[in-house]
């Protein structure tokens, strides 16, 4: 067996068990689908956007569309010095430059914080699973505020790539029994609940797959949003 994480992985620590407001919908799986996006975009949304060396989830480079303060920042928006929850974003430069996804973004009607486009190398199953991990979403996030979640619109074709999900076992370690995939063909539309969620994106291909990843906080707006997106399962 390859690499697999211990109970030292930093995501371990991460909370699971807190008093936010969650969405109904992400109970029973921890991602919702939605449906493929109604619009294109253009190349160059995402192509001709400043870039940012900065390694999370494998080999990958972000563009910054909305920061905490909008400058150019991959950090996350807490520190020693600002201890800021991931909402209330302020678009950067690069948002003007890809005015679909500013738009997609702002029209879902949520709070959101960190907005960018992931940029990530081919990388086999193996090799993304030294970086399967939980996002800490909602550190500073006031336990009266909404569960702040994460959403993706897939901007590259790669069928044959997926995220690859799990919940957490006893152990806190990622139990392979729930793993889920979500496909990552271009247009391709989830939310994912990264907090509670193991997660990591195994990328066949010999190009970049580049996606959209919006922050947003949990609340009657990203309810209503995902309500009028979700792709329907009837049963029988
Ligand atoms: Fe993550």
């Amino acid at each position: 067996m390859g690499f697999w994480p211990t109970t030292e992985h930093w995501s371990v620590s991460i909370p699971l068990d807190t008093h936010h407001p969650r969405l109904e919908v992400l109970a029973a799986r921890g991602v919702v689908a939605l449906s493929d996006a109604p619009f294109a975009v253009p190349e160059h949304e995402y192509l001709d956007l400043h870039y940012m060396d900065w390694k999370s989830g494998g080999d990958t480079n972000f563009a910054p569309i909305a920061t905490t303060d909008g400058e150019l920042d991959c950090r996350g928006f807490w520190s020693a010095e600002n201890e800021h929850p991931d909402k209330d974003a302020v678009f950067t430069v690069n948002a003007s430059r890809c005015p679909t996804l500013r738009d997609y973004v702002s029209e879902v009607g949520a709070n959101f914080g960190r907005v960018r486009i992931i940029k990530l190398e081919p990388q086999d199953r193996e090799t993304a699973l030294h970086s399967l991990h939980r996002d800490d979403n909602n550190r500073f996030n006031p336990p009266d505020s909404g569960w702040v979640v994460r959403s993706w619109v897939e901007l590259t074709d790669n069928p044959d790539s997926y995220m690859l999900l799990m919940d957490s076992g006893p152990d806190g370690l990622p139990d392979p029994a729930t793993e889920q995939r979500m496909p990552l063909h271009r247009g391709a539309r989830f939310v994912v609940d990264t907090q509670r969620l193991w997660h990591v994106v195994v990328h066949h291909g010999d190009a970049p797959r580049y996606a959209l990843i919006t922050s947003f906080e949990s609340g009657p707006a990203l309810d209503a949003f995902i309500t009028a997106n979700q792709v329907r399962r009837f049963a029988g």
